[in-house]
């Protein structure tokens, strides 16, 4: 993490840049500040009428010679009723956006805010300013070369960085206790961003595998990579077509994360399983050739399962989870699988290919076959990248989550409105379980009404290799994994979504 964090009971003697946490209609106060300072920042929000303290609002001043302080920018919180956790997090990075253009490299955020109505404790309110920094702070710049060191550097590299954030509150040891929780979540988050930002001749499926190993061995998750030898002797036929036309051959990795204790492993492991198509041409059905080089993001369901792997990991989490992802790279080529191909998945369910577009859902199906066959999971959640239909209905800010389990869904919801990652719940229907059925095989790969309801049918066909007793839920993440412009929590390109609702859905309900 380019931005680094850390809490003190006072701010250090050479510190001479601060900025202080305003509610909107409360008046400023600054015990750690010099008098000098004090009367002149309130001097300022007297005279400056536009600024009213509302959330993610900022006052940047320059102190005048008579105080000890140099720059003391005042962050508005809004009305104090109004804040919540995810609010707290979205003004901490306006505020970093702004301290990104500020010219400045170290602050200390003096946290002291008594404002009545105010529900988020003050250590809450400091561990979110400060992951809510972080979160903004991400840069992913692996593909860019570094400067030579000869001669002039161009001017944009001479900017001074920001890059120190101190908290400063009088029981700094529990601010610091409730940001290392966020902390692990944040570092999964950036770890799954990095997976979906990579390009896609830097990560296809053996090198994903291999990734995944690297990473996630040190911090104690048992990693196992099926190749594409061991998932043709098992049978995992739908995978494998997808794959086939690659070069690069599929691979399925199976994560676990040990944290509970034998008793409370009893009911079996929580299952997460993922989408990791790591490029989507489309295949033999091809995909236009406009913004294809997006299509390197079809893995994001895949990086959320292992960037939640990572968190849950990092902050030792008292659980007991495993996690699926099926990797693969669909291309044409003469080796390629075609419309009209008949493949039998793991589960012995036969599917006839009407389009080689519609490539998630066989991936998934050999991947939930596997999950169910071998760890028999108390339930199981898959996220993928599946369909465009999806972002028609809901665009880039909701994920359609389709649900056979009431109690999980409300679990959930609560887990959307604490992360601020945003779900919202879709219909299964045997209608569309049925739709999926063919003429020639046990199962089609696409809905029998062209394009409608197409997020729906992919579920529907999902749910054919779901068994009855098992809960599920499924998240078509195609329009939240990506962003196309910054936002206050998730610069552009990949959102790392659906690492930080099911780390809060987990800690929530499953962990002791
Ligand atoms: N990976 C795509 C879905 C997608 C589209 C993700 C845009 C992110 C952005 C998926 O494999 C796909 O191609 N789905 C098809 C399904 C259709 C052929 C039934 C689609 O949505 O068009
Ligand atoms: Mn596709
Ligand atoms: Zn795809």
């Amino acid at each position: 993490m380019s931005l680094s964090i850390s809490f003190t009971k006072e701010p250090k003697k050479s510190v001479v840049n601060f900025v202080v946490p305003l509610f909107k209609g409360e008046s400023f106060a600054a015990p750690g500040l010099s008098k000098a300072a004090v009367s002149f920042v309130k001097h300022a929000l007297e005279k400056k009428a536009d600024f009213k303290a509302g959330h993610g609002e900022v006052l940047d001043l320059l102190m005048p010679a008579n105080a000890d302080e140099e720059r003391v920018i005042v962050l508005g919180l809004g009305d104090a009723k109004a804040l919540t956790a995810v609010k707290a997090e979205e003004a901490g990075g306006k505020l970093l956006a702004c301290l990104n253009g500020s010219g400045l490299k170290d602050v200390s955020l003096l946290l002291s805010v008594k404002a009545k109505g105010l529900e988020l404790k003050e250590e809450e309110l400091g561990a979110c300013l400060a992951n809510g920094a972080v979160l903004r702070s991400y840069k992913f710049e692996r593909y860019k070369s570094k400067p030579s060191g000869k001669g002039k550097k161009p001017a944009e590299e001479k900017k001074v960085e920001f890059s120190k954030l101190a908290i400063v509150h009088e029981h700094s040891a529990n601010v610091k206790k409730a940001y290392d929780v966020k902390k692990a979540i944040s570092e999964g988050v950036f770890f799954a961003r990095d997976l979906v930002n990579s390009a896609p001749n830097d990560l296809y499926p053996e090198s994903y595998a291999q990734i995944i190993k690297d990473e996630l061995k040190p911090l104690g998750v048992e990693v196992e990579i099926l190749d594409e030898k061991k998932m043709l002797k098992l049978g995992m036929g739908a995978i494998m077509a997808v794959g086939q036309g690659s070069a690069r051959q599929p691979r399925m990795v199976v994560m676990r994360w040990k944290g509970a204790a034998k008793k409370a492993q009893e009911g079996g492991p929580l299952a997460f399983v993922g989408k990791g198509v790591t490029f989507d041409t489309g295949g033999i059905s091809l995909k236009p050739g406009a913004g294809m080089d997006e299509m390197k993001m079809d893995m994001g369901g895949s990086a959320a399962v292992v960037g939640l792997m990572k968190s849950l990991a990092l902050r030792k989490a008292k659980v007991d989870v495993v996690g699926v992802v099926g990797l693969a790279e669909n291309m044409p080529s003469e080796r390629a699988y075609r419309p009209g191909d008949v493949v039998t998945s793991y589960s012995g369910k036969t599917i006839e290919v009407l389009n080689t577009d519609a490539e998630g859902r066989l991936v998934l199906a050999d991947c939930l076959t596997h999950v169910q066959k071998k760890y028999k999971p108390r339930f199981i959640i898959d996220l993928a990248t599946l369909t465009g239909a999806i972002m028609v209905a809901l665009g880039y800010e909701y994920c359609g989550t389709f649900a056979t389990d009431d109690e999980m869904w409300s679990q959930l919801e609560k887990a959307s409105a604490s992360s601020g990652e945003k779900l919202w719940r879709m219909p299964l229907d045997e209608e569309w379980k049925k739709q999926m059925q063919s003429d020639v095989a046990d199962l089609q790969n696409i809905g029998k009404i062209a394009r409608m309801a197409g997020s729906c049918t992919a579920a529907g066909f999902l749910q054919h290799f779901i068994e009855d007793d098992t809960p599920w839920v499924h998240m078509d993440i195609a329009g939240t994994a990506w962003r196309k412009s910054d936002m206050a929590l998730y610069p552009k390109f990949g959102s790392g979504f659906g690492v930080r609702v099911l780390s809060d859905f987990v800690m929530s309900n499953y962990e002791g």
